[in-house]
């Protein structure tokens, strides 16, 4: 690590991984650059119809903010040139935070993995910054953060054939089980760290 990015990682809040991707804690984070990464967050959610404010808020919550209040050492605003491009939101640890995250029923039946594989994460990154290699360098920076504070392993659960399941797969992430709830059928992908 060059003195520079030492100084930066230590004194700033800041992860430089290549001359122009860096992950900054969002803890840190100014508030209207935290709205771009919100408006991200919308941009790229599956669910956009709820019946009240409330209940968006509370979504926002448990995928967003929940992260940056418990794990503020693991969630990144990532930037490329200064602008956020997009976000990466992680956990170290994910049974002891099960009903804060109201997950879905199919939870119970991945509990068992998860004291393998305890830690997991959220990445997001804006259409036009996708496909050029940005998430790829800010998950195998989160990987190293979790290696380091002697993490076993890492899970992610998503719907299976889901575009993003080969994003994972190139990342070390191997489907581990699939399970069908209602119409949809989804699958935990996991890594030893
Ligand atoms: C999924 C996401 C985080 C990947 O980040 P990215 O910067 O676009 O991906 P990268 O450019 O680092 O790709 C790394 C590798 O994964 C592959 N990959 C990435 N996205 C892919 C996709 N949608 N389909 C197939 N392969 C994909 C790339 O081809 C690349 O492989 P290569 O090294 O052989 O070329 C980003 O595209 C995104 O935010 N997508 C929309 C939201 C989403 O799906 N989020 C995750 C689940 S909620």
């Amino acid at each position: 690590m060059t003195k520079l990015k030492k100084m930066l990682k230590e004194n700033f809040n800041v992860v430089s991984m290549s001359n122009d991707v860096q992950l900054i804690k969002i803890s840190e984070y100014p508030s209207q650059k935290i709205e771009k990464l919100k408006s991200i967050f919308w941009e790229s959610s599956v669910k956009t119809d709820f019946e009240s404010e409330k209940k968006k808020s509370e979504f926002e919550y448990k995928y967003f903010d929940f992260y940056v209040k418990y794990f503020p050492h693991l969630s990144f605003a990532i930037e490329s040139d200064n602008h956020p491009i997009g976000y990466l939101l992680g956990a170290d640890q994910t049974t002891p935070y099960l009903d804060q995250l109201e997950m879905q029923k199919y939870v119970a039946e991945f509990e068992d993995i998860f004291a393998t594989y305890p830690a997991h994460f959220h990445i997001n990154l804006s259409e036009n910054a996708r496909g050029k290699g940005c998430g790829q360098i800010a998950l195998q920076e989160l990987f190293k953060i979790l290696t380091d504070q002697n993490c076993p392993g890492v899970h992610v659960i998503t719907a299976l054939e889901h575009p993003s399941q080969k994003f994972y797969e190139k990342n070390g992430l191997a489907p581990l089980k699939t399970m069908k709830i209602s119409a949809t059928q989804i699958v935990i992908l996991v890594k030893s760290l």
